[in-house]
């Protein structure tokens, strides 16, 4: 060979397997099953993989067999005419946005703590030229058609920008919002000509929950998108529900903003065996995640947001105890507990162990801060907290 390209092939070649990666691998799975920070880290297991790898090998902006395949489950899963296979929950919400939206100018009405409105970026502003409308629920737990109606705007007025969507989010932060007042919401919104957007990130945890089918969930909107990469336990993933000619519109803006992939079969068949194989394991991720909830009750830890599905936030001043203490003791542990601030998340590979080590964590510190003589916060009772709350150190002083 020409030894100018032998140098050049040699440059580009790459191992990036360890030697101990088998190990590693491992390791992180344990880790995992003691991490309350999310679900999105749960890790790929052999079984999932040695079913993907069976998937076709097709490419997906032509097109990919075992990707449409999978579509046209979701489709008929979510009771919608077409489904569109996207990179992620953010790719989903934005392209619906997107495609929902026409000419400027548009607004947009959506929870005050929802992912569209909080960690997208302001997405809906760049890719739409939308305002977000972010509203608070009275009730400190779900938008009603009360907290909505007050702030659609109508009419031709040039100074407003006209309310085209409604977005909900179903399941928010591990709270489900019941289905009445959805379609409360749906029935003004289709009166009035404006559009209804889920974002479903989790509606797979209100199904089992409410033991309401997917398609019920889903009626009430013109478009839904589902994450599988979440509680569902696929490594990469989100499916786009809606009429026929948004999903053609929507696979159009999905290559305009970069998101056309290619073999996605492997994805498509990790994401079928997320459904078959993860999906029945969401009622003991419930259950573990009412445990925690319990066992911080038993010793008077308060509750800001309970345990309707994964996830539990809590508040530790009313024992005396700060986050970051918690955090600090928890990853001393013989076996470490990771964790951010307020919110629990428990998810597929969450141990039971780790439910319970935790909880004796706590009680060992509760113990503490009484033989210390540390009084504990007042419960903050006003109105609707961030129920959000990430550790935060107290700063050392400086001279
Ligand atoms: C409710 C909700 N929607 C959307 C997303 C965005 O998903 P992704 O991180 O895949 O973009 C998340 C991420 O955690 C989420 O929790």
């Amino acid at each position: 060979m020409d030894p100018k390209l032998a140098s050049i092939i040699e440059q580009v070649k790459v191992d990036i397997i360890t030697p101990t990666q088998q190990r590693d691998n491992a390791k992180q799975q344990e880790e995992v099953s003691r991490s309350f920070i999310s679900d999105t880290i749960t890790v790929p297991t052999k079984e999932m993989f040695a079913y993907a790898v069976q998937a076709s090998v097709g490419d997906d902006v032509y097109n990919e067999p075992s990707t449409i395949a999978l579509e046209a489950h979701i489709a008929e899963l979510t009771g919608k005419e077409a489904a569109l296979f996207v990179s992620s929950g953010t790719m989903g919400n934005q392209l619906a946005i997107r495609t929902h939206l026409q000419q400027p100018p548009n607004s947009i009405i959506c929870d005050v703590r929802a992912h569209i409105n909080k960690y997208e970026a302001g997405g809906a502003a760049i890719h739409s030229g939308a305002l977000q409308n972010a509203l608070t629920p009275k009730n400190g737990h779900h938008l009603t058609l009360k907290d909505i109606e007050p702030h659609v705007v109508f009419g031709t007025d040039v100074h407003s920008a006209p309310t085209r969507i409604i977005c909900l989010e179903n399941t928010l932060n591990g709270t489900i919002m019941p289905q009445s007042d959805i379609i409360e919401i749906a029935d003004f919104a289709l009166k009035n000509g404006i559009l209804m957007h889920l974002d479903g990130a989790r509606l797979w945890h209100a199904a089992v929950e409410t033991r309401t089918p997917i398609d019920e969930l889903c009626a009430p909107f013109d478009s839904v998108s589902l994450c599988f990469s979440k509680g569902l336990g696929a490594p990469v993933g989100t499916c786009l529900v809606g009429p026929k000619a948004f999903i053609q519109k929507a696979r159009w803006f999905r290559k305009i903003f970069g998101g056309g992939m290619r073999q996605t079969g492997v994805l498509a068949g990790s994401v079928a065996y997320a459904l078959s194989h993860n999906f029945p394991l969401l009622p003991r991720v419930h259950a573990l995640a009412k445990r925690l909830q319990a066992g911080l009750e038993e010793l008077q830890v308060g509750i800001l947001s309970p345990a309707e599905t994964c996830m539990v936030f809590y508040d530790p001043s009313t024992i005396g105890v700060e986050y970051w203490e918690i955090i600090d003791r928890a990853a001393a542990l013989p076996k470490p507990i990771s964790l951010t601030g307020s919110r629990l998340v428990v998810h597929i590979q969450t141990s039971h162990e780790a439910v319970e080590d935790f909880l004796s964590l706590i009680r060992t510190l509760k113990e503490e801060k009484v033989q210390a003589g540390i009084v504990p916060s007042p419960v903050d009772s006003d109105g609707m907290r961030n129920v959000y709350v990430r550790a935060t150190r107290p700063s050392t002083p400086t001279r």
